[in-house]
């Protein structure tokens, strides 16, 4: 068998912040600015999906443009100057993380966002106590995940990972108009009765912690959430001969979360159900269940077939 050898791309020469740097045509502003080792904030960009300008956080400069660009898409060409750093850009990028944490809840956001929010000195507070926020209850229907679209950006990354992206069951979308728009199923049925399938990829691409699992929404309900007590164990999926790799994340040695590395050639950060959401077996939550007097064999036989 011989080994795919991947086309040559051209290069093209660009500078970032005055630095002249050579570039594969075809590559993004972003992937320019990350080799040259300058952060770029993004939000709705995501390695494993195709980036739909959803959130702006990451535009820059670009000489001969009048508006600022997002980096995340917009594809390097010969001769480009791209400023990152400048008052323009920054206040930009403040306005976009102000006003979204003005109207929905940041608090359990990834690390990057919430320090972006810090860097680039943002105080939704002075929007006023009565501005605009986003109200929805929160939807939990089963011990898998819950959703919690108070805290929703509209990034567009789990509709786009349920549906060309990854998963192809297109359960999820977005309806509504301006402040009203927000992520539902068909007919914002519940989960159970919709299309979802629980492969919990738009879990795994949720940058805001709308999208969550249901054990690690507990733990930060009940306050016990420590991320100082925390593991992530990598280890090859149990269930079949696929040989997906997932990324166990315990506390107090309890599953709470299962993702898969983006960069993994089997499953670019997607899983199945079982993969997923299939670790009871692993846990202390099966033993706590069994009847009283009942039977603990196959307690550690491992998954079941
Ligand atoms: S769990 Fe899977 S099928 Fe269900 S909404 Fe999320 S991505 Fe779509
Ligand atoms: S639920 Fe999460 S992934 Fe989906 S649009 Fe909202 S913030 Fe983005
Ligand atoms: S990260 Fe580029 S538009 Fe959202």
């Amino acid at each position: 068998m011989s080994t795919p050898v991947p086309i040559p791309r051209r290069k093209v020469t660009v500078s970032v912040d005055g630095a002249e740097r050579s570039a594969a045509e075809g590559s993004t502003i972003l992937d320019v600015c990350r080799d040259a080792g300058v952060e770029v904030p993004t939000i709705c960009w995501a390695p494993t999906i195709t980036p739909v300008n959803a959130c702006r956080v990451c535009v820059v400069e670009l000489e001969g443009s009048r508006t600022l660009v997002p980096a995340c898409s917009r594809p390097v060409t010969e001769g480009m100057e791209i400023r990152t750093g400048g008052d323009r850009v920054r206040a930009s990028r403040r306005m976009v993380l102000e006003l979204l944490a003005s109207s929905v809840d940041l608090s359990r956001a990834e690390a990057d966002i919430l320090r972006w929010l810090e860097e680039y000195g943002t105080d939704p507070e002075r929007h006023g106590a009565d501005r605009a926020r986003v109200s929805e209850p929160v939807r939990r229907h089963d011990e898998l995940y819950v959703r919690d679209y108070d805290r929703c950006v509209l990034c567009y990354k789990c509709v786009d990972a349920c549906g060309t992206e990854a998963q192809y069951t297109f359960a999820i979308a977005v309806a509504g108009r301006g402040f009203d728009a927000r992520i539902s199923t068909e007919y914002d049925v519940e989960l159970p009765e919709s299309a979802c399938v629980y492969c919990g990829n738009c879990i795994g691409v949720c940058p805001t912690g709308a999208l969550i699992f249901t054990r690690e929404f507990d733990l930060r309900e009940s306050g016990r959430f420590d991320p100082e007590d925390q593991a992530v164990t990598t280890t090859v999926c149990p269930y079949c001969g696929v040989g997906c790799n997932l990324e166990l994340h315990t506390q107090d040695g309890e599953i709470f979360r299962v993702t898969s590395p983006d960069d993994h050639e089997v499953t670019s950060g997607h899983l199945c159900i079982k993969g997923r959401f299939g670790y009871e077996y692993a846990g202390g939550r099966r033993r706590e269940r069994l009847p009283e007097g009942g039977s603990e064999a196959g307690r550690d036989a491992g998954p079941p077939a």
